[in-house]
């Protein structure tokens, strides 16, 4: 296998963006060639993540995309596997650069949703989750998560102090992140008396719509180390994994079992133990979604990470700092484009520009992202070079 490098990644400000998603995705795009150092001519794959692109009536973004980047010629594919589509199609530029087959790819991942009322958003949001038999019987994303949270609650005694300790450490860090949807801390006071979305979930427990976009040049050194211009983070592992789509099909609704079999084989992949581990992005789609990834994945055991996040030990200051970006909660969620931005994190954190969310000395990165309720996600580690 050829070495995968991230060589250069940008993100827009993540929020109500005027335009089209195909202008901020050809904007990000540009911005992160202009960092990496290598040209748009030596891109051999321009892969795309646009799930929700039929609401503007845009689909096969991937020409366009090119076509402003003055690279029409260079093939493209679009990459759907809901909240992950843009960890998919870092995956598959994974496998094109360490299989052989091309030099550099172009990950790009977008979503447009603030021409959508929250009802028609939230409506075709719910087109990832099991049509038949959740979403046409009036299942939403906040309603599902809201079911795993209260199967959580009830084994484990899960509090809503642990989950908005959560809530206000991701808004506490976005307040640093000039990327991001949500720029205020938010008190736990807040947060307690935020209304109701679906019990046990408040309006601090989900994520927001966002619009936004997000792009990620990978590289084989071997052909580019010399050209880079930022410090690069080295793909250590790329891994997915699925579980059963639906919650009613489950037997278990404490768990993501494809977090687990992804985080399994990325560890084993890259060589490294969940100690080696500086930081972490991981899918808060919902606080409790926070919860699940950082049990799941075998970072703390089932039932104590909200305990955890309640101590303090998952600040940027604390054991394991996870979403210093702000997470989904707070960065937005502008889900193609969110897989994506985990890695533009990475890129700020290991390039030394996080200001004052910066994880001090880290060397491995972990990025999670997870498809609906868990039916598909990725896992990718990331080690500065
Ligand atoms: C929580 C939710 C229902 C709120 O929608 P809404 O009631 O229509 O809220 P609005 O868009 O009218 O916004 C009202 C206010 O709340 C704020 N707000 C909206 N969503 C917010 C969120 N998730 N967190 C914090 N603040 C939020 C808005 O900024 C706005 O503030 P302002 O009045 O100061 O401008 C919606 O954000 C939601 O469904 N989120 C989940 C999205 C989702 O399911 N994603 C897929 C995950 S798998």
């Amino acid at each position: 296998m050829e070495e995968v490098w991230v060589a250069g990644a940008a993100m827009n400000r993540f929020g109500k963006v005027p335009g089209m998603g195909r202008e901020m995705a050809a904007n990000v795009s540009l911005e992160a060639i202009e960092k990496s150092g290598i040209s748009p001519k030596d891109i051999g794959y321009t892969f795309i993540s646009n799930a929700f692109g039929i609401s503007e009536r845009q689909a096969h973004l991937g020409p366009l995309i090119n076509t402003s980047l003055g690279i029409p010629e260079v093939p493209s594919a679009t990459i759907e596997s809901a909240c992950s589509s843009s960890s998919a199609a870092l995956h598959e530029a994974f496998v094109h650069i360490a299989g052989g087959f091309i030099d550099a790819a172009l990950v790009v991942g977008v979503e447009k949703l603030s021409h959508l009322e929250t009802l028609a958003a939230t409506s075709y949001f719910a087109m990832g989750a099991d049509y038949a038999f959740e979403s046409k019987n009036g299942a939403t994303f906040p309603g599902l998560y809201a079911t795993l949270a209260t199967a959580h609650m009830k084994k484990y005694g899960t509090k809503h102090e642990e989950l908005g300790a959560i809530a206000v450490k991701n808004h506490v860090n976005a307040s640093s992140n000039p990327h991001a949807h949500f720029q205020k801390p938010i008190s736990m006071e807040t947060y307690l008396n935020s209304p109701m979305v679906s019990f046990p979930l408040k309006l601090y427990d989900c994520c927001p719509f966002s619009d936004g976009a997000a792009a990620v040049v990978v590289v084989n050194p071997a052909k580019f180390k010399k050209d880079l211009k930022e410090v690069p983070a080295a793909i250590r592992a790329s891994a997915r994994a699925g579980s059963i789509a639906a919650l009613q099909d489950r037997t278990d609704l404490t768990a993501i079992p494809a977090s687990r079999l992804a985080a399994d084989k990325a560890l084993h992949q890259a060589k490294v133990e969940h100690k080696d581990i500086d930081f972490m992005e991981v899918h808060d789609c919902f606080t409790i979604a926070e919860v699940l990834a950082m049990e799941d994945m075998g970072f703390f055991a089932k039932g104590t990470a909200g305990k955890a996040a309640a101590e303090g030990q998952t600040r940027v200051d604390g054991k394991l700092p996870v979403n210093p970006s702000g997470g989904l909660k707070a960065k937005g969620h502008p889900v193609s484009a969110t897989g994506a931005a985990q890695i533009v994190e990475v890129m700020e954190q290991f390039n030394g520009r996080a200001g004052k969310r910066e994880v001090k000395g880290a060397e491995y990165a972990l990025a999670h992202n997870v498809g609906a309720t868990g039916g598909s996600c990725s896992v990718h580690i990331l080690q500065r070079v």
